[in-house]
């Protein structure tokens, strides 16, 4: 059987090497696709044997063609997760144009640059796509530019379920809600309780954690889904089933 690579886009992050260690456990090999190279060097020591790591920039189309070369090298893809992404600004009054597309560009464009680039490889595999969206995506959380493209990226992963189905491909959307990344480096140094604050609005009372996120990509990735595409699964301490608190002020209830 052939060897079966995924690739990782933002795979030097900290949700993207939980989702490298996870795919190595049924891949043969994983590509870690980040702009930031000595990042991912480092990640792939870490990781160990079957790692290796590819400087992209996922909003650019021609370094994602640099990737599909790379990928056809390693013997082609069978499982993409696009997991690249950012928020920049935090409010529709502090966004401007240049951040609006920024955000626009990471989160939703670069989905379909890297995904078109890798396409052919995928469909020769009868592979599948997971795309790291969010729960921004689904209701209104902050960082408006970044959540509507996270939505963008929810409604691209239909349309290449639909489109590409017949090919093979299936495309699935992991929706994390908080999870404690560099990402969160800023926010976490102006505000030490912002992850204890932010689990009291969550039913299961705590946050996500990155290998939360990766176990629900590598069930999506494997067999076991084999008939499942085109969905979103919210991996998120049950945020977007509803509020504990709001559910105790609105029925007046301690059962809550
Ligand atoms: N951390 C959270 O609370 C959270 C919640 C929901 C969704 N997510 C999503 O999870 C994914 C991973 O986020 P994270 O928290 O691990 O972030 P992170 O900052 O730890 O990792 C992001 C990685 O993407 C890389 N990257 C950024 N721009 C790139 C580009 N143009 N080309 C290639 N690589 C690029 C960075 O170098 C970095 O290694 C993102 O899509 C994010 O939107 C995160």
């Amino acid at each position: 059987m052939a060897a079966r690579l995924g690739v990782v886009t933002g795979g030097a992050g900290d949700i993207g090497q939980a989702i490298a260690r996870r795919l190595l456990r049924d891949h043969d090999a994983v590509l870690l696709a980040d702009r930031d190279l000595g990042a991912a060097e480092a990640a792939t020591r870490d990781l160990g044997p079957g790692c290796s790591a590819v400087c992209v920039d996922v909003t650019d189309p021609a370094s994602c063609a640099d990737l599909a070369a790379a990928a056809a090298e390693a013997g082609g893809v069978a499982t993409l997760v696009n997991n690249a992404g950012a928020a920049a600004a935090v409010s529709l009054r502090s966004a401007d144009a240049a951040s609006w597309q920024a955000d626009r560009a990471l989160n939703l464009d670069a989905a379909y640059y890297v995904f078109s680039a890798l396409a052919d490889q995928l469909a020769a595999r009868r592979g599948s796509v997971v795309n790291i969206v969010s729960v921004n995506g689904m209701g209104v959380f902050g960082h408006p530019a970044y959540s509507a493209a996270k939505a963008g990226m929810i409604h691209l992963t239909r349309l290449i379920a639909v489109e590409y189905g017949s090919k093979g491909i299936r495309a699935n959307a992991v929706a994390p809600g908080t999870v404690r990344t560099r990402a969160w480096e800023a926010r976490a140094a102006a505000n030490p309780a912002v992850f204890d604050q932010a689990a009291e609005h969550y039913a299961l009372g705590r946050i996500v954690t990155p290998e939360d996120v990766a176990e629900a990509v590598g069930f999506l990735a494997s067999p076991l889904a084999g008939a499942i595409t085109g969905v979103v699964l919210p991996v998120d301490c049950g945020l977007t089933a509803g509020i504990p608190a709001l559910a105790r002020t609105f029925s007046q209830s301690d059962d809550y």
